[in-house]
């Protein structure tokens, strides 16, 4: 027996922490958890040695405060053993890059902004080999979200169709755009391999979305087999009807109980080229988180649940990939159809 994959993707972090700009005598801690994916410690690990860098493994105890498991959600809701732990913070305080190789990352935690605070850069990694090879960023795409996140923050509304009967209008004052771009380069700066995406957080929009076949359910990781019509008002989803991924939402919503749950959250488009919609189907759940259904070009990808501009602390966190809609920003198309458009 042998086991070759952490050098297999040695050349992949290697490349990744060079994009996130991983330089000698920098200090790299490579933050896991016992159900992490060893080889991507491992690859992870002599990537930054390579590059020069003073690099720690550190294994912490696994389990999160969230109610739901821990099967790659997305929920982002940080390992308890971490929030309760303050030399644990101290180190991933203390680093210029944590290579965060845990199942559920800290995203939604009030903990990661504390340590972004301190300059440290994040890269979470959490999707399959094949997923981050294909997804691997370019340098150049950081222009091309940026663009995106431009136009939100000069813009005040953004209108969302689609001939499935999708048609929501969001404001998009104090809405905080940003984006997605698979590395990590400025100081205090969270990202995540593989992502590129746009994105902002309303407060408020109004409309309804209708679900098509297709459409990505995470963290599920389910397509949609019939049509879902949400009603959306100031932000909130009044009403859920349709067929069983209608019931499936309605009950994860029910059994949150979460003052938050129905509120929506961040929402955008992908401009991830290489990524692949039928990658949801080729792949086990527990092998994804599911980076090419919420980044694929074109999609339109909304969420509920937490929101950190408005203060919502929140474990009921569902992220939806839509086909097939036409987002356009205070009169400008940037996805037709379910087609991405750039200048
Ligand atoms: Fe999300």
């Amino acid at each position: 027996m042998f086991d070759l994959s952490s050098v297999d993707l040695l050349d992949a972090f290697r490349r990744e922490l060079e994009l996130c700009k991983v330089k000698q005598d920098e200090h790299v801690v490579v933050l896991a958890e016992p159900d992490s994916r060893g080889d991507y410690v491992a690859a992870a690990f002599g990537a930054a040695k390579s590059l020069g860098a003073h690099v720690i493994s550190a294994t912490v105890p696994g389990g999160n405060p969230a109610p739901m498991d821990s099967t790659r959600t997305g929920a982002g809701p940080g390992l308890t053993s971490v929030l309760n732990d303050k030399a644990a913070q101290d180190l991933l305080k203390s680093a210029d890059l944590v290579v965060d190789l845990t199942q559920e990352g800290f995203i939604h935690a009030p903990v990661q902004q504390e340590i972004l605070k301190t300059g440290t850069r994040i890269i979470f990694v959490c999707d399959a080999p094949d997923v981050l090879v294909r997804n691997l960023p370019q340098e150049s795409d950081k222009e091309r979200v940026l663009a995106g996140s431009g136009l939100l923050k000069r813009s005040e509304t953004m209108r969302v169709t689609s001939g499935a009967g999708t048609d929501l209008t969001v404001q998009l004052k104090g809405s905080h755009p940003e984006f997605q771009v698979g590395f990590a380069d400025d100081p205090g700066r969270w990202d995540h391999w593989p992502s590129t995406m746009v994105l902002c957080w309303p407060e408020f929009s109004d409309g309804q979305l209708v679900l098509a076949e297709g459409d990505i359910l995470l963290p599920f990781k389910e397509y949609v087999r019939e049509p879902v019509t949400l009603n959306i008002a100031d932000g909130h989803i009044e009403k859920i009807s349709g067929g069983a991924e209608a019931k499936l939402l309605d009950s994860f919503f029910e059994d949150a109980d979460d003052e938050w749950g129905r509120s929506l959250s961040h929402m955008g488009w992908g401009l991830m080229k290489t990524a692949d919609w039928f990658a949801t189907a080729l792949y086990g759940k527990s092998e994804l988180m599911g980076m090419d259904a919420r980044a694929f070009a074109g999609n339109f990808l909304w969420s509920t649940g937490p929101h950190p501009i408005l203060g919502r602390e929140s474990y009921a966190h569902v992220d939806i990939a839509m086909r097939g809609c036409t987002v356009s920003v205070d009169g400008t198309d940037v996805v037709v159809d379910g087609r991405l458009v750039e200048d």
